[in-house]
Protein backbone atom coordinates (compact mmCIF):
# COMPACT_ATOMS: atom_id res chain seq x y z
CA UNK A 1 0.00 0.00 0.00
CA UNK A 2 1.23 3.36 -1.17
CA UNK A 3 0.72 6.66 1.00
CA UNK A 4 0.48 9.77 -0.55
CA UNK A 5 2.91 12.93 0.23
CA UNK A 6 -0.05 14.36 2.84
CA UNK A 7 -0.23 11.24 4.31
CA UNK A 8 3.73 11.11 5.07
CA UNK A 9 3.33 14.67 6.24
CA UNK A 10 0.58 13.90 8.48
CA UNK A 11 2.99 11.05 9.87
CA UNK A 12 5.50 13.08 10.38
CA UNK A 13 3.96 15.92 12.12
CA UNK A 14 4.07 18.36 9.58
CA UNK A 15 2.05 20.99 9.88
CA UNK A 16 -0.92 21.53 6.57
CA UNK A 17 -0.25 24.43 4.38
CA UNK A 18 -3.03 26.85 4.96
CA UNK A 19 -5.29 27.36 1.85
CA UNK A 20 -4.68 30.11 -0.83
CA UNK A 21 -6.75 33.21 0.16
CA UNK A 22 -8.97 34.82 -1.88
CA UNK A 23 -7.88 38.07 -3.61
CA UNK A 24 -8.86 40.85 -2.09
CA UNK A 25 -11.64 42.04 -4.04
CA UNK A 26 -13.26 38.82 -4.28
CA UNK A 27 -12.97 38.03 -0.64
CA UNK A 28 -14.48 41.90 -0.04
CA UNK A 29 -17.59 41.14 -2.19
CA UNK A 30 -17.71 37.67 0.01
CA UNK A 31 -18.32 39.05 2.90
CA UNK A 32 -21.01 41.74 1.74
CA UNK A 33 -22.77 38.22 0.20
CA UNK A 34 -22.18 36.94 3.58
CA UNK A 35 -23.34 39.74 5.94
CA UNK A 36 -26.64 39.31 4.32
CA UNK A 37 -26.70 35.95 4.52
CA UNK A 38 -25.79 35.99 8.24
CA UNK A 39 -28.63 38.28 8.83
CA UNK A 40 -31.10 36.22 8.22
CA UNK A 41 -30.74 33.69 11.22
CA UNK A 42 -30.73 34.07 14.96
CA UNK A 43 -27.28 32.40 15.27
CA UNK A 44 -24.61 33.07 12.54
CA UNK A 45 -23.83 29.28 12.49
CA UNK A 46 -26.90 28.11 10.87
CA UNK A 47 -25.91 30.15 7.86
CA UNK A 48 -23.30 27.88 7.01
CA UNK A 49 -25.06 25.62 4.41
CA UNK A 50 -25.72 28.65 2.40
CA UNK A 51 -22.17 29.71 3.01
CA UNK A 52 -21.21 26.64 1.32
CA UNK A 53 -23.02 27.38 -1.54
CA UNK A 54 -21.59 31.05 -1.84
CA UNK A 55 -18.10 30.02 -2.16
CA UNK A 56 -19.09 26.97 -4.70
CA UNK A 57 -20.75 30.02 -7.07
CA UNK A 58 -17.37 31.44 -6.86
CA UNK A 59 -15.45 28.87 -7.68
CA UNK A 60 -17.77 25.77 -9.14
CA UNK A 61 -16.67 23.88 -5.96
CA UNK A 62 -16.16 24.02 -2.80
CA UNK A 63 -12.32 24.31 -2.20
CA UNK A 64 -10.02 25.01 1.11
CA UNK A 65 -10.33 28.69 0.77
CA UNK A 66 -13.74 28.67 0.66
CA UNK A 67 -14.03 25.84 3.06
CA UNK A 68 -11.49 28.45 5.55
CA UNK A 69 -13.38 31.56 4.61
CA UNK A 70 -16.57 29.73 6.10
CA UNK A 71 -14.63 28.98 8.85
CA UNK A 72 -13.12 32.27 9.87
CA UNK A 73 -16.82 34.00 8.94
CA UNK A 74 -18.80 32.32 10.96
CA UNK A 75 -16.61 31.21 14.28
CA UNK A 76 -16.45 27.64 13.33
CA UNK A 77 -13.28 25.30 13.04
CA UNK A 78 -12.21 24.31 9.35
CA UNK A 79 -12.84 20.92 11.08
CA UNK A 80 -16.45 21.57 11.29
CA UNK A 81 -16.98 23.07 7.77
CA UNK A 82 -15.34 20.02 6.64
CA UNK A 83 -17.59 17.87 8.28
CA UNK A 84 -21.25 19.56 6.76
CA UNK A 85 -19.14 20.35 3.32
CA UNK A 86 -18.50 16.46 2.70
CA UNK A 87 -21.86 15.25 4.26
CA UNK A 88 -23.98 16.63 1.62
CA UNK A 89 -24.08 15.43 -1.91
CA UNK A 90 -24.76 18.84 -3.19
CA UNK A 91 -21.67 20.33 -2.47
CA UNK A 92 -18.57 19.49 -4.75
CA UNK A 93 -15.08 18.73 -3.62
CA UNK A 94 -13.44 18.59 -7.10
CA UNK A 95 -13.53 21.23 -10.09
CA UNK A 96 -16.24 19.93 -12.97
CA UNK A 97 -18.81 21.12 -15.72
CA UNK A 98 -21.48 23.88 -16.04
CA UNK A 99 -23.65 20.96 -16.47
CA UNK A 100 -24.28 18.82 -13.49
CA UNK A 101 -26.52 15.94 -15.89
CA UNK A 102 -28.03 13.19 -12.39
CA UNK A 103 -29.39 10.07 -14.07
CA UNK A 104 -31.69 8.79 -11.67
CA UNK A 105 -31.05 5.68 -11.23
CA UNK A 106 -33.01 4.38 -7.86
CA UNK A 107 -35.08 1.78 -8.32
CA UNK A 108 -38.26 3.02 -9.83
CA UNK A 109 -36.03 5.08 -12.94
CA UNK A 110 -33.57 2.26 -12.88
CA UNK A 111 -36.04 -0.05 -14.02
CA UNK A 112 -38.08 2.40 -16.35
CA UNK A 113 -35.24 3.25 -18.13
CA UNK A 114 -32.79 5.27 -16.56
CA UNK A 115 -29.80 2.64 -15.95
CA UNK A 116 -30.04 2.61 -19.86
CA UNK A 117 -29.67 6.28 -20.30
CA UNK A 118 -26.78 6.48 -18.19
CA UNK A 119 -25.16 3.88 -20.17
CA UNK A 120 -25.73 5.33 -23.28
CA UNK A 121 -25.06 8.65 -21.64
CA UNK A 122 -21.07 7.82 -20.25
CA UNK A 123 -20.52 5.90 -24.04
CA UNK A 124 -21.83 9.06 -25.97
CA UNK A 125 -19.66 11.31 -23.53
CA UNK A 126 -16.79 9.36 -23.33
CA UNK A 127 -16.87 9.51 -19.29
CA UNK A 128 -17.77 7.72 -16.65
CA UNK A 129 -20.00 8.22 -12.92
CA UNK A 130 -18.84 11.69 -11.70
CA UNK A 131 -16.33 12.81 -14.60
CA UNK A 132 -16.72 15.76 -16.86
CA UNK A 133 -16.25 15.89 -20.18
CA UNK A 134 -13.13 18.00 -21.69
CA UNK A 135 -14.73 20.91 -23.09
CA UNK A 136 -15.44 21.40 -18.91
CA UNK A 137 -19.87 21.23 -20.37
CA UNK A 138 -20.77 18.35 -18.81
CA UNK A 139 -20.69 16.00 -15.47
CA UNK A 140 -21.79 13.41 -15.74
CA UNK A 141 -23.79 11.56 -12.39
CA UNK A 142 -25.81 8.80 -11.04
CA UNK A 143 -27.90 10.72 -8.71
CA UNK A 144 -30.85 9.44 -5.88
CA UNK A 145 -34.48 9.48 -5.98
CA UNK A 146 -35.37 13.42 -6.46
CA UNK A 147 -39.12 12.18 -5.51
CA UNK A 148 -40.52 12.80 -9.24
CA UNK A 149 -40.67 8.72 -9.84
CA UNK A 150 -43.91 9.57 -11.21
CA UNK A 151 -42.10 11.10 -14.01
CA UNK A 152 -39.57 8.61 -14.65
CA UNK A 153 -36.97 8.06 -15.46
CA UNK A 154 -35.63 11.47 -14.61
CA UNK A 155 -32.69 13.21 -15.66
CA UNK A 156 -32.01 16.44 -13.55
CA UNK A 157 -29.33 19.20 -15.14
CA UNK A 158 -28.09 21.65 -12.27
CA UNK A 159 -31.29 20.42 -10.23
CA UNK A 160 -33.57 21.06 -12.84
CA UNK A 161 -35.74 18.41 -13.80
CA UNK A 162 -36.15 16.57 -16.93
CA UNK A 163 -38.96 13.96 -16.92
CA UNK A 164 -40.03 11.22 -19.04
CA UNK A 165 -36.30 11.21 -20.69
CA UNK A 166 -35.18 8.27 -22.84
CA UNK A 167 -31.59 7.27 -24.09
CA UNK A 168 -32.13 9.20 -27.43
CA UNK A 169 -33.65 12.35 -25.34
CA UNK A 170 -30.79 12.14 -23.44
CA UNK A 171 -28.58 12.36 -25.29
CA UNK A 172 -30.05 15.13 -27.45
CA UNK A 173 -30.00 17.04 -24.12
CA UNK A 174 -26.27 17.14 -23.48
CA UNK A 175 -25.59 17.71 -27.36
CA UNK A 176 -27.74 20.93 -26.99
CA UNK A 177 -25.94 21.76 -23.43
CA UNK A 178 -22.30 21.91 -25.02
CA UNK A 179 -23.19 23.36 -28.15
CA UNK A 180 -24.83 26.25 -26.54
CA UNK A 181 -28.55 25.79 -27.39
CA UNK A 182 -31.13 26.50 -25.07
CA UNK A 183 -32.60 23.82 -23.50
CA UNK A 184 -36.00 24.29 -21.45
CA UNK A 185 -36.66 22.19 -18.26
CA UNK A 186 -39.92 20.37 -18.27
CA UNK A 187 -41.05 21.90 -15.39
CA UNK A 188 -39.81 24.92 -13.06
CA UNK A 189 -37.68 27.58 -13.11
CA UNK A 190 -35.29 27.77 -16.24
CA UNK A 191 -31.90 26.08 -16.45
CA UNK A 192 -28.64 28.22 -15.71
CA UNK A 193 -24.99 27.41 -14.80
CA UNK A 194 -24.13 25.51 -11.91
CA UNK A 195 -22.15 28.50 -10.67
CA UNK A 196 -25.35 30.37 -10.89
CA UNK A 197 -27.23 27.62 -9.62
CA UNK A 198 -25.15 27.67 -6.23
CA UNK A 199 -25.57 31.35 -5.95
CA UNK A 200 -29.38 30.76 -5.99
CA UNK A 201 -29.04 28.15 -3.42
CA UNK A 202 -27.00 30.56 -1.20
CA UNK A 203 -30.33 32.60 -1.05
CA UNK A 204 -30.26 35.39 -3.85
CA UNK A 205 -32.38 35.43 -6.34
CA UNK A 206 -31.83 34.63 -10.12
CA UNK A 207 -31.72 37.84 -11.77
CA UNK A 208 -32.19 37.20 -15.30
CA UNK A 209 -34.93 38.58 -17.77
CA UNK A 210 -37.94 36.63 -17.03
CA UNK A 211 -35.69 34.26 -15.22
CA UNK A 212 -38.36 34.36 -11.47
CA UNK A 213 -40.72 33.10 -13.33
CA UNK A 214 -41.21 29.28 -12.71
CA UNK A 215 -42.92 27.49 -15.54
CA UNK A 216 -45.02 24.65 -15.06
CA UNK A 217 -46.98 23.02 -12.18
CA UNK A 218 -47.28 18.97 -10.70
CA UNK A 219 -48.25 17.28 -13.61
CA UNK A 220 -51.31 14.55 -13.92
CA UNK A 221 -49.15 11.43 -12.47
CA UNK A 222 -48.61 14.01 -9.14
CA UNK A 223 -51.94 14.92 -9.57
CA UNK A 224 -53.67 11.53 -9.63
CA UNK A 225 -53.73 10.47 -6.09
CA UNK A 226 -55.16 13.76 -5.04
CA UNK A 227 -58.01 13.50 -7.34
CA UNK A 228 -58.65 9.91 -6.44
CA UNK A 229 -59.05 10.96 -2.56
CA UNK A 230 -61.30 13.58 -4.26
CA UNK A 231 -63.55 11.76 -6.09
CA UNK A 232 -62.75 13.55 -9.16
CA UNK A 233 -61.59 10.79 -11.26
CA UNK A 234 -63.06 9.27 -14.47
CA UNK A 235 -64.86 6.19 -14.53
CA UNK A 236 -62.65 3.58 -13.51
CA UNK A 237 -62.38 0.66 -15.87
CA UNK A 238 -63.91 -2.49 -14.34
CA UNK A 239 -62.41 -6.18 -14.34
CA UNK A 240 -64.39 -7.89 -16.22
CA UNK A 241 -65.17 -11.86 -16.39
CA UNK A 242 -63.86 -13.51 -19.20
CA UNK A 243 -65.80 -12.65 -22.85
CA UNK A 244 -67.63 -10.09 -21.60
CA UNK A 245 -66.73 -6.84 -22.88
CA UNK A 246 -65.53 -3.79 -20.41
CA UNK A 247 -67.64 -1.79 -18.75
CA UNK A 248 -67.39 1.34 -17.27
CA UNK A 249 -68.67 2.69 -13.51
CA UNK A 250 -71.20 4.73 -13.58
CA UNK A 251 -69.59 8.87 -12.26
CA UNK A 252 -69.82 8.71 -8.61
CA UNK A 253 -70.83 12.00 -7.13
CA UNK A 254 -69.30 11.39 -3.41
CA UNK A 255 -71.04 13.81 -0.65
CA UNK A 256 -69.02 15.62 1.20
CA UNK A 257 -68.30 13.21 4.01
CA UNK A 258 -66.86 11.06 0.74
CA UNK A 259 -63.91 13.31 0.38
CA UNK A 260 -61.32 11.38 1.94
CA UNK A 261 -57.37 11.59 1.85
CA UNK A 262 -55.68 8.96 1.03
CA UNK A 263 -54.76 8.99 4.84
CA UNK A 264 -58.48 9.00 6.10
CA UNK A 265 -59.91 5.82 3.80
CA UNK A 266 -60.75 2.63 4.91
CA UNK A 267 -57.61 0.07 6.01
CA UNK A 268 -57.55 -3.10 7.28
CA UNK A 269 -56.64 -2.77 10.75
CA UNK A 270 -56.60 -4.90 14.06
CA UNK A 271 -60.07 -2.75 14.78
CA UNK A 272 -61.67 -4.69 11.79
CA UNK A 273 -59.78 -7.63 11.98
CA UNK A 274 -61.20 -9.83 15.26
CA UNK A 275 -58.46 -12.39 14.99
CA UNK A 276 -55.85 -9.87 15.63
CA UNK A 277 -57.27 -7.62 18.29
CA UNK A 278 -56.01 -4.24 18.95
CA UNK A 279 -53.82 -3.65 21.89
CA UNK A 280 -50.31 -4.79 23.67
CA UNK A 281 -50.12 -8.55 23.23
CA UNK A 282 -51.11 -10.03 26.73
CA UNK A 283 -48.84 -11.80 28.70
CA UNK A 284 -48.53 -15.55 28.95
CA UNK A 285 -50.80 -16.47 32.13
CA UNK A 286 -52.16 -13.04 32.50
S1 LIG B 1 -36.74 6.80 -8.44
FE1 LIG B 1 -36.15 8.38 -9.83
S2 LIG B 1 -37.19 10.15 -9.07
FE2 LIG B 1 -37.74 8.57 -7.69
Amino acid sequence: MTTSSSERGVSLGMPHLPPPAYPDDVRARLETDAREIIARYPDSRSALLPLLHLVQAQEGHVTRTGMQFCADTLGLTTAEVTAVATFYSMYRRRPSGDYQVGVCTNTLCAVMGGDAIFEELQEHLGIGNGETTDDGKVTLEHIECNAACDFAPVVMVNWEFFDNQDPRSAKRLVDDLRAGRPVSPTRGAPLCTFKETARILAGFPDERDGAVEATGSAGPPSLAGLKLAKGETAPARVVHPRGEAPRETPPHDPSPAEHLSSHDAPQDTSASDPTHPAGPAAEEGE
